[in-house]
């Protein structure tokens, strides 16, 4: 259903992402050192790893990761994640902590960015704690920009990005050897650029706290923010 998200589910490990990823959750699991929580809801937890480290760290009693991507979800539940494909607005229970790590928010329209944040609402426990990360302006206009090309034995990739009005393209054409032959596959991966005013006016949680990140180590490209409710 979601082609393009699956592509990038297909891929994330060419990315170097992985590398990056245990300084950008640290930002998560020092605020969590100075809460107490029983439950955890991680959404667009992709391939596991976040919750993976936070059972390790904190071992609540429960925790769920939710991601359209069908690729990504199982692969989190291959590490034994708990683990599902659906969409938040569906989910009945409500959560002590809410994570929406490594930019996933920028990946929301504005109409699903308005959707997102009431659901978020919804179910989260009174006090609970909202805690993401987003792309800031420098990060979109700076640090992924351009082409990118990598392959290892069996896939071939290229990322075509480009920022414009606020919003970042990504062309992603991969092509996955089966046999003598390769298979051709392509999507286009949008994220939109968000100001913190922006998602604030958005939700009654209250915000206490903003952090510049340097992920990347050029600019600060991105934001963490907590908040209450
Ligand atoms: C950059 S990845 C981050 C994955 C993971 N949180 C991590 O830290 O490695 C963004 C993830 O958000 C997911 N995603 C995008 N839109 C979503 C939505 N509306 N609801 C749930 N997940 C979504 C994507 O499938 C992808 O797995």
């Amino acid at each position: 259903m979601h082609n393009n998200l699956d592509l990038y589910a297909k891929v994330e490990d060419l990315l170097g992402v992985e590398e990056v990823a245990p300084s950008l959750y640290k930002y998560y699991s020092d605020y969590l050192k100075t809460i107490e929580f029983n439950s955890i809801l991680d959404i667009g937890c992709g391939s596991g790893e976040f919750l993976l480290a936070i059972e390790r760290e904190f071992n609540p009693k429960n925790i769920l990761g939710v991601d359209l991507s069908n690729i990504m979800i199982q692969k989190a539940k291959d590490k034994g994640v708990n683990a599902k494909a659906i969409n938040i607005s569906n989910l009945d229970e409500k959560f002590e902590v809410i994570t929406a790590v490594f930019d996933m928010l920028n990946y929301l329209n504005r109409p699903s960015l308005i959707e997102f944040l009431q659901s978020v609402e919804n179910i989260l426990s009174d006090d609970g704690i909202f805690m993401l990360d987003i792309n800031s302006l420098d990060g979109f206009e700076s640090v992924a920009v351009g082409s990118y090309i990598v392959d290892d034995d069996k896939r071939f990739l290229t990322i075509d990005s480009y920022f414009t009005d606020e919003i970042y393209y990504s062309d992603f054409t991969l092509f996955t050897k089966e046999n003598t032959l390769y298979k051709k596959e392509q999507e286009v991966i949008n994220q939109y650029f968000y100001t913190i005013k922006e998602i604030e006016s958005h939700t009654s949680l209250k915000l206490i706290e903003a952090k510049n990140i340097s992920l990347y180590q050029e600019v600060d490209d991105k934001i963490f923010l907590i908040f209450k409710k």
